[in-house]
């Protein structure tokens, strides 16, 4: 589908304006439009570094160890960085763009592993479409199981 067609759609979706089709930032405000819908905004390293302390004051600061992480909402992953234990997180998100990018990060130093990082819609899809590694951890009875080494 071309651009303009793609414009076309989300005014009518979104009862724009028709006049309003003819500006030049009408592509960029169907992005934004989309970008809402999907609350594709990222998160900024201060509430990165802060999510990690508020659950290792709840948890304890063996957390990593002790319990799994699925961020399936993961976008780029970067509410990630800076976790140290990769065998114990999982990463899944929406869009193949940016499981792409993941994966890239990863090819670039990031501390995740290539097959925790998947796309995965969490309103839509079966959890049968999980990695076999994670459908493991869900389906134990007790889920907040301690790992053992
Ligand atoms: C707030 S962003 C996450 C940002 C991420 N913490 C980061 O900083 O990179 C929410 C993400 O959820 C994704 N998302 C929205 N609906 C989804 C769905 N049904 N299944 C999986 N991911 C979804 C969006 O594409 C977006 O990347």
């Amino acid at each position: 589908m071309r651009d303009k067609d793609i414009c076309e759609e989300t005014v009518l979706k979104n009862k724009i304006e028709p006049d309003f089709l003819d500006k030049p930032t009408c592509t960029d405000i169907v992005k934004e439009i989309n970008r809402e819908r999907k609350g594709s905004f990222y998160t900024p390293k201060i509430w990165v570094e802060l999510s990690q302390k508020y659950i290792a004051d709840v948890l304890g600061e063996d957390w990593q160890d002790e319990y799994y992480v699925w961020d399936c909402a993961a976008g780029t992953g970067n509410l990630l960085t800076g976790l140290t234990n990769k065998y114990n997180i999982w990463a899944s998100t929406l869009d193949k763009a940016d499981v792409d990018v993941m994966h890239d990060r990863i090819e670039n130093g990031a501390n995740l592993l290539d097959d925790h990082v998947f796309q995965f819609d969490f309103l839509n899809d079966g959890f049968e479409k999980l990695p076999k590694g994670l459908q493991k951890i869900i389906n134990k009875d007790n889920h907040n199981v301690k790992r053992h080494r």
